[in-house]
């Protein structure tokens, strides 16, 4: 088995609108560009680029790569939340940024109109990456490169992938107890190792994700790197690995 599934697709839906809609945009800029750095995409695909943010949610990278590398950014999200996040975040620092309700499935973008694709923490989550990699491939020129972040096998996913299944065949009192359990050791946990309140939402949306996850598909490298092949990306190749375990995967496509 290199792949697997956690989740069910419809918990996606809904979810991260929730989520970012009661947490305080992350606007901090000097966190916004150590999240962004530590994915690495590199400035020379950015600078002065035509770039899509698929996926932006509340449009964190949509603002270090439109204010700190000059990038023309189009940044499409599936929840309106998130579009209007990102778009009020952009508007309050001029940033000439398009902003669209749009579906990673199937982009309503122009064909062969971006120079890169930058798509983090969302395909995995739809259960069709290879829709999603078509689309990308879709909208990028010739020479176009795309940047998708995928979840990798590591011991993490593995783990949560026995968690959830064990969590799952639980009667529900007793999965709400124990969800509602382990948030507040959790919180605890943080609130003794560090102060502040943003810190306790990182942790709800971690239990949340770890335990009753949106859906969730997870491969190893090489079949993430295969499926970008399969819709004809070349060079490609897993770029950086990230957060715990090295369980978010970043891999890149150029399409020839
Ligand atoms: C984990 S968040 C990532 C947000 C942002 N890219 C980041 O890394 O900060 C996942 C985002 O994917 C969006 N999403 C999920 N399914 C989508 C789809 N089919 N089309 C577009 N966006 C989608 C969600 O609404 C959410 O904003």
């Amino acid at each position: 088995m290199s792949g697997y599934i956690i989740g069910k697709p419809e918990q996606v839906l809904g979810f991260y609108d929730k989520e970012f809609k009661g947490a305080a945009p992350q606007t901090n800029y000097d966190e916004a560009m150590a999240a962004f750095d530590q994915i690495g995409v590199p400035e020379t695909s950015l600078r002065g680029k035509k770039v899509v943010d698929a996926g932006c949610g509340p449009g964190v990278y949509t603002l270090v790569m439109a204010d700190a590398y000059g990038a023309k950014v189009t940044a499409v999200d599936i929840e309106s939340d998130c579009v209007d996040l990102t778009r009020e975040m952009c508007k309050k620092r001029s940033l000439a940024v398009e902003t669209k309700i749009d579906d990673v499935r199937n982009l309503t973008l122009p064909s062969d109109a971006y120079d890169t694709v930058v798509c983090v923490g969302v395909v995995y989550h739809t259960g069709v990456p290879l829709d999603c990699l078509r689309s990308f491939y879709r909208v990028l020129k010739s020479g176009g490169e795309c940047y998708v972040s995928l979840i990798r096998r590591s011991l993490l996913t593995d783990t949560q992938y026995v968690l959830f299944n064990i969590y799952h065949r639980l009667p529900s009192l007793v999965q709400k107890l124990s969800y509602n359990m382990i948030l507040g050791l959790a919180k605890i946990a943080v609130a003794c190792s560090r102060k502040g309140g943003s810190r306790f939402h990182d942790v709800s949306v971690g239990v949340h994700t770890a335990i009753y996850c949106p859906f969730q598909q997870v491969e190893a490298d090489e079949g993430w790197c295969n499926r970008l092949k399969e819709v004809g990306f070349v060079d490609v190749r897993k770029v950086r690995s990230w957060n715990i375990g090295g369980h978010q995967g970043l891999y890149y496509g150029r399409k020839p």
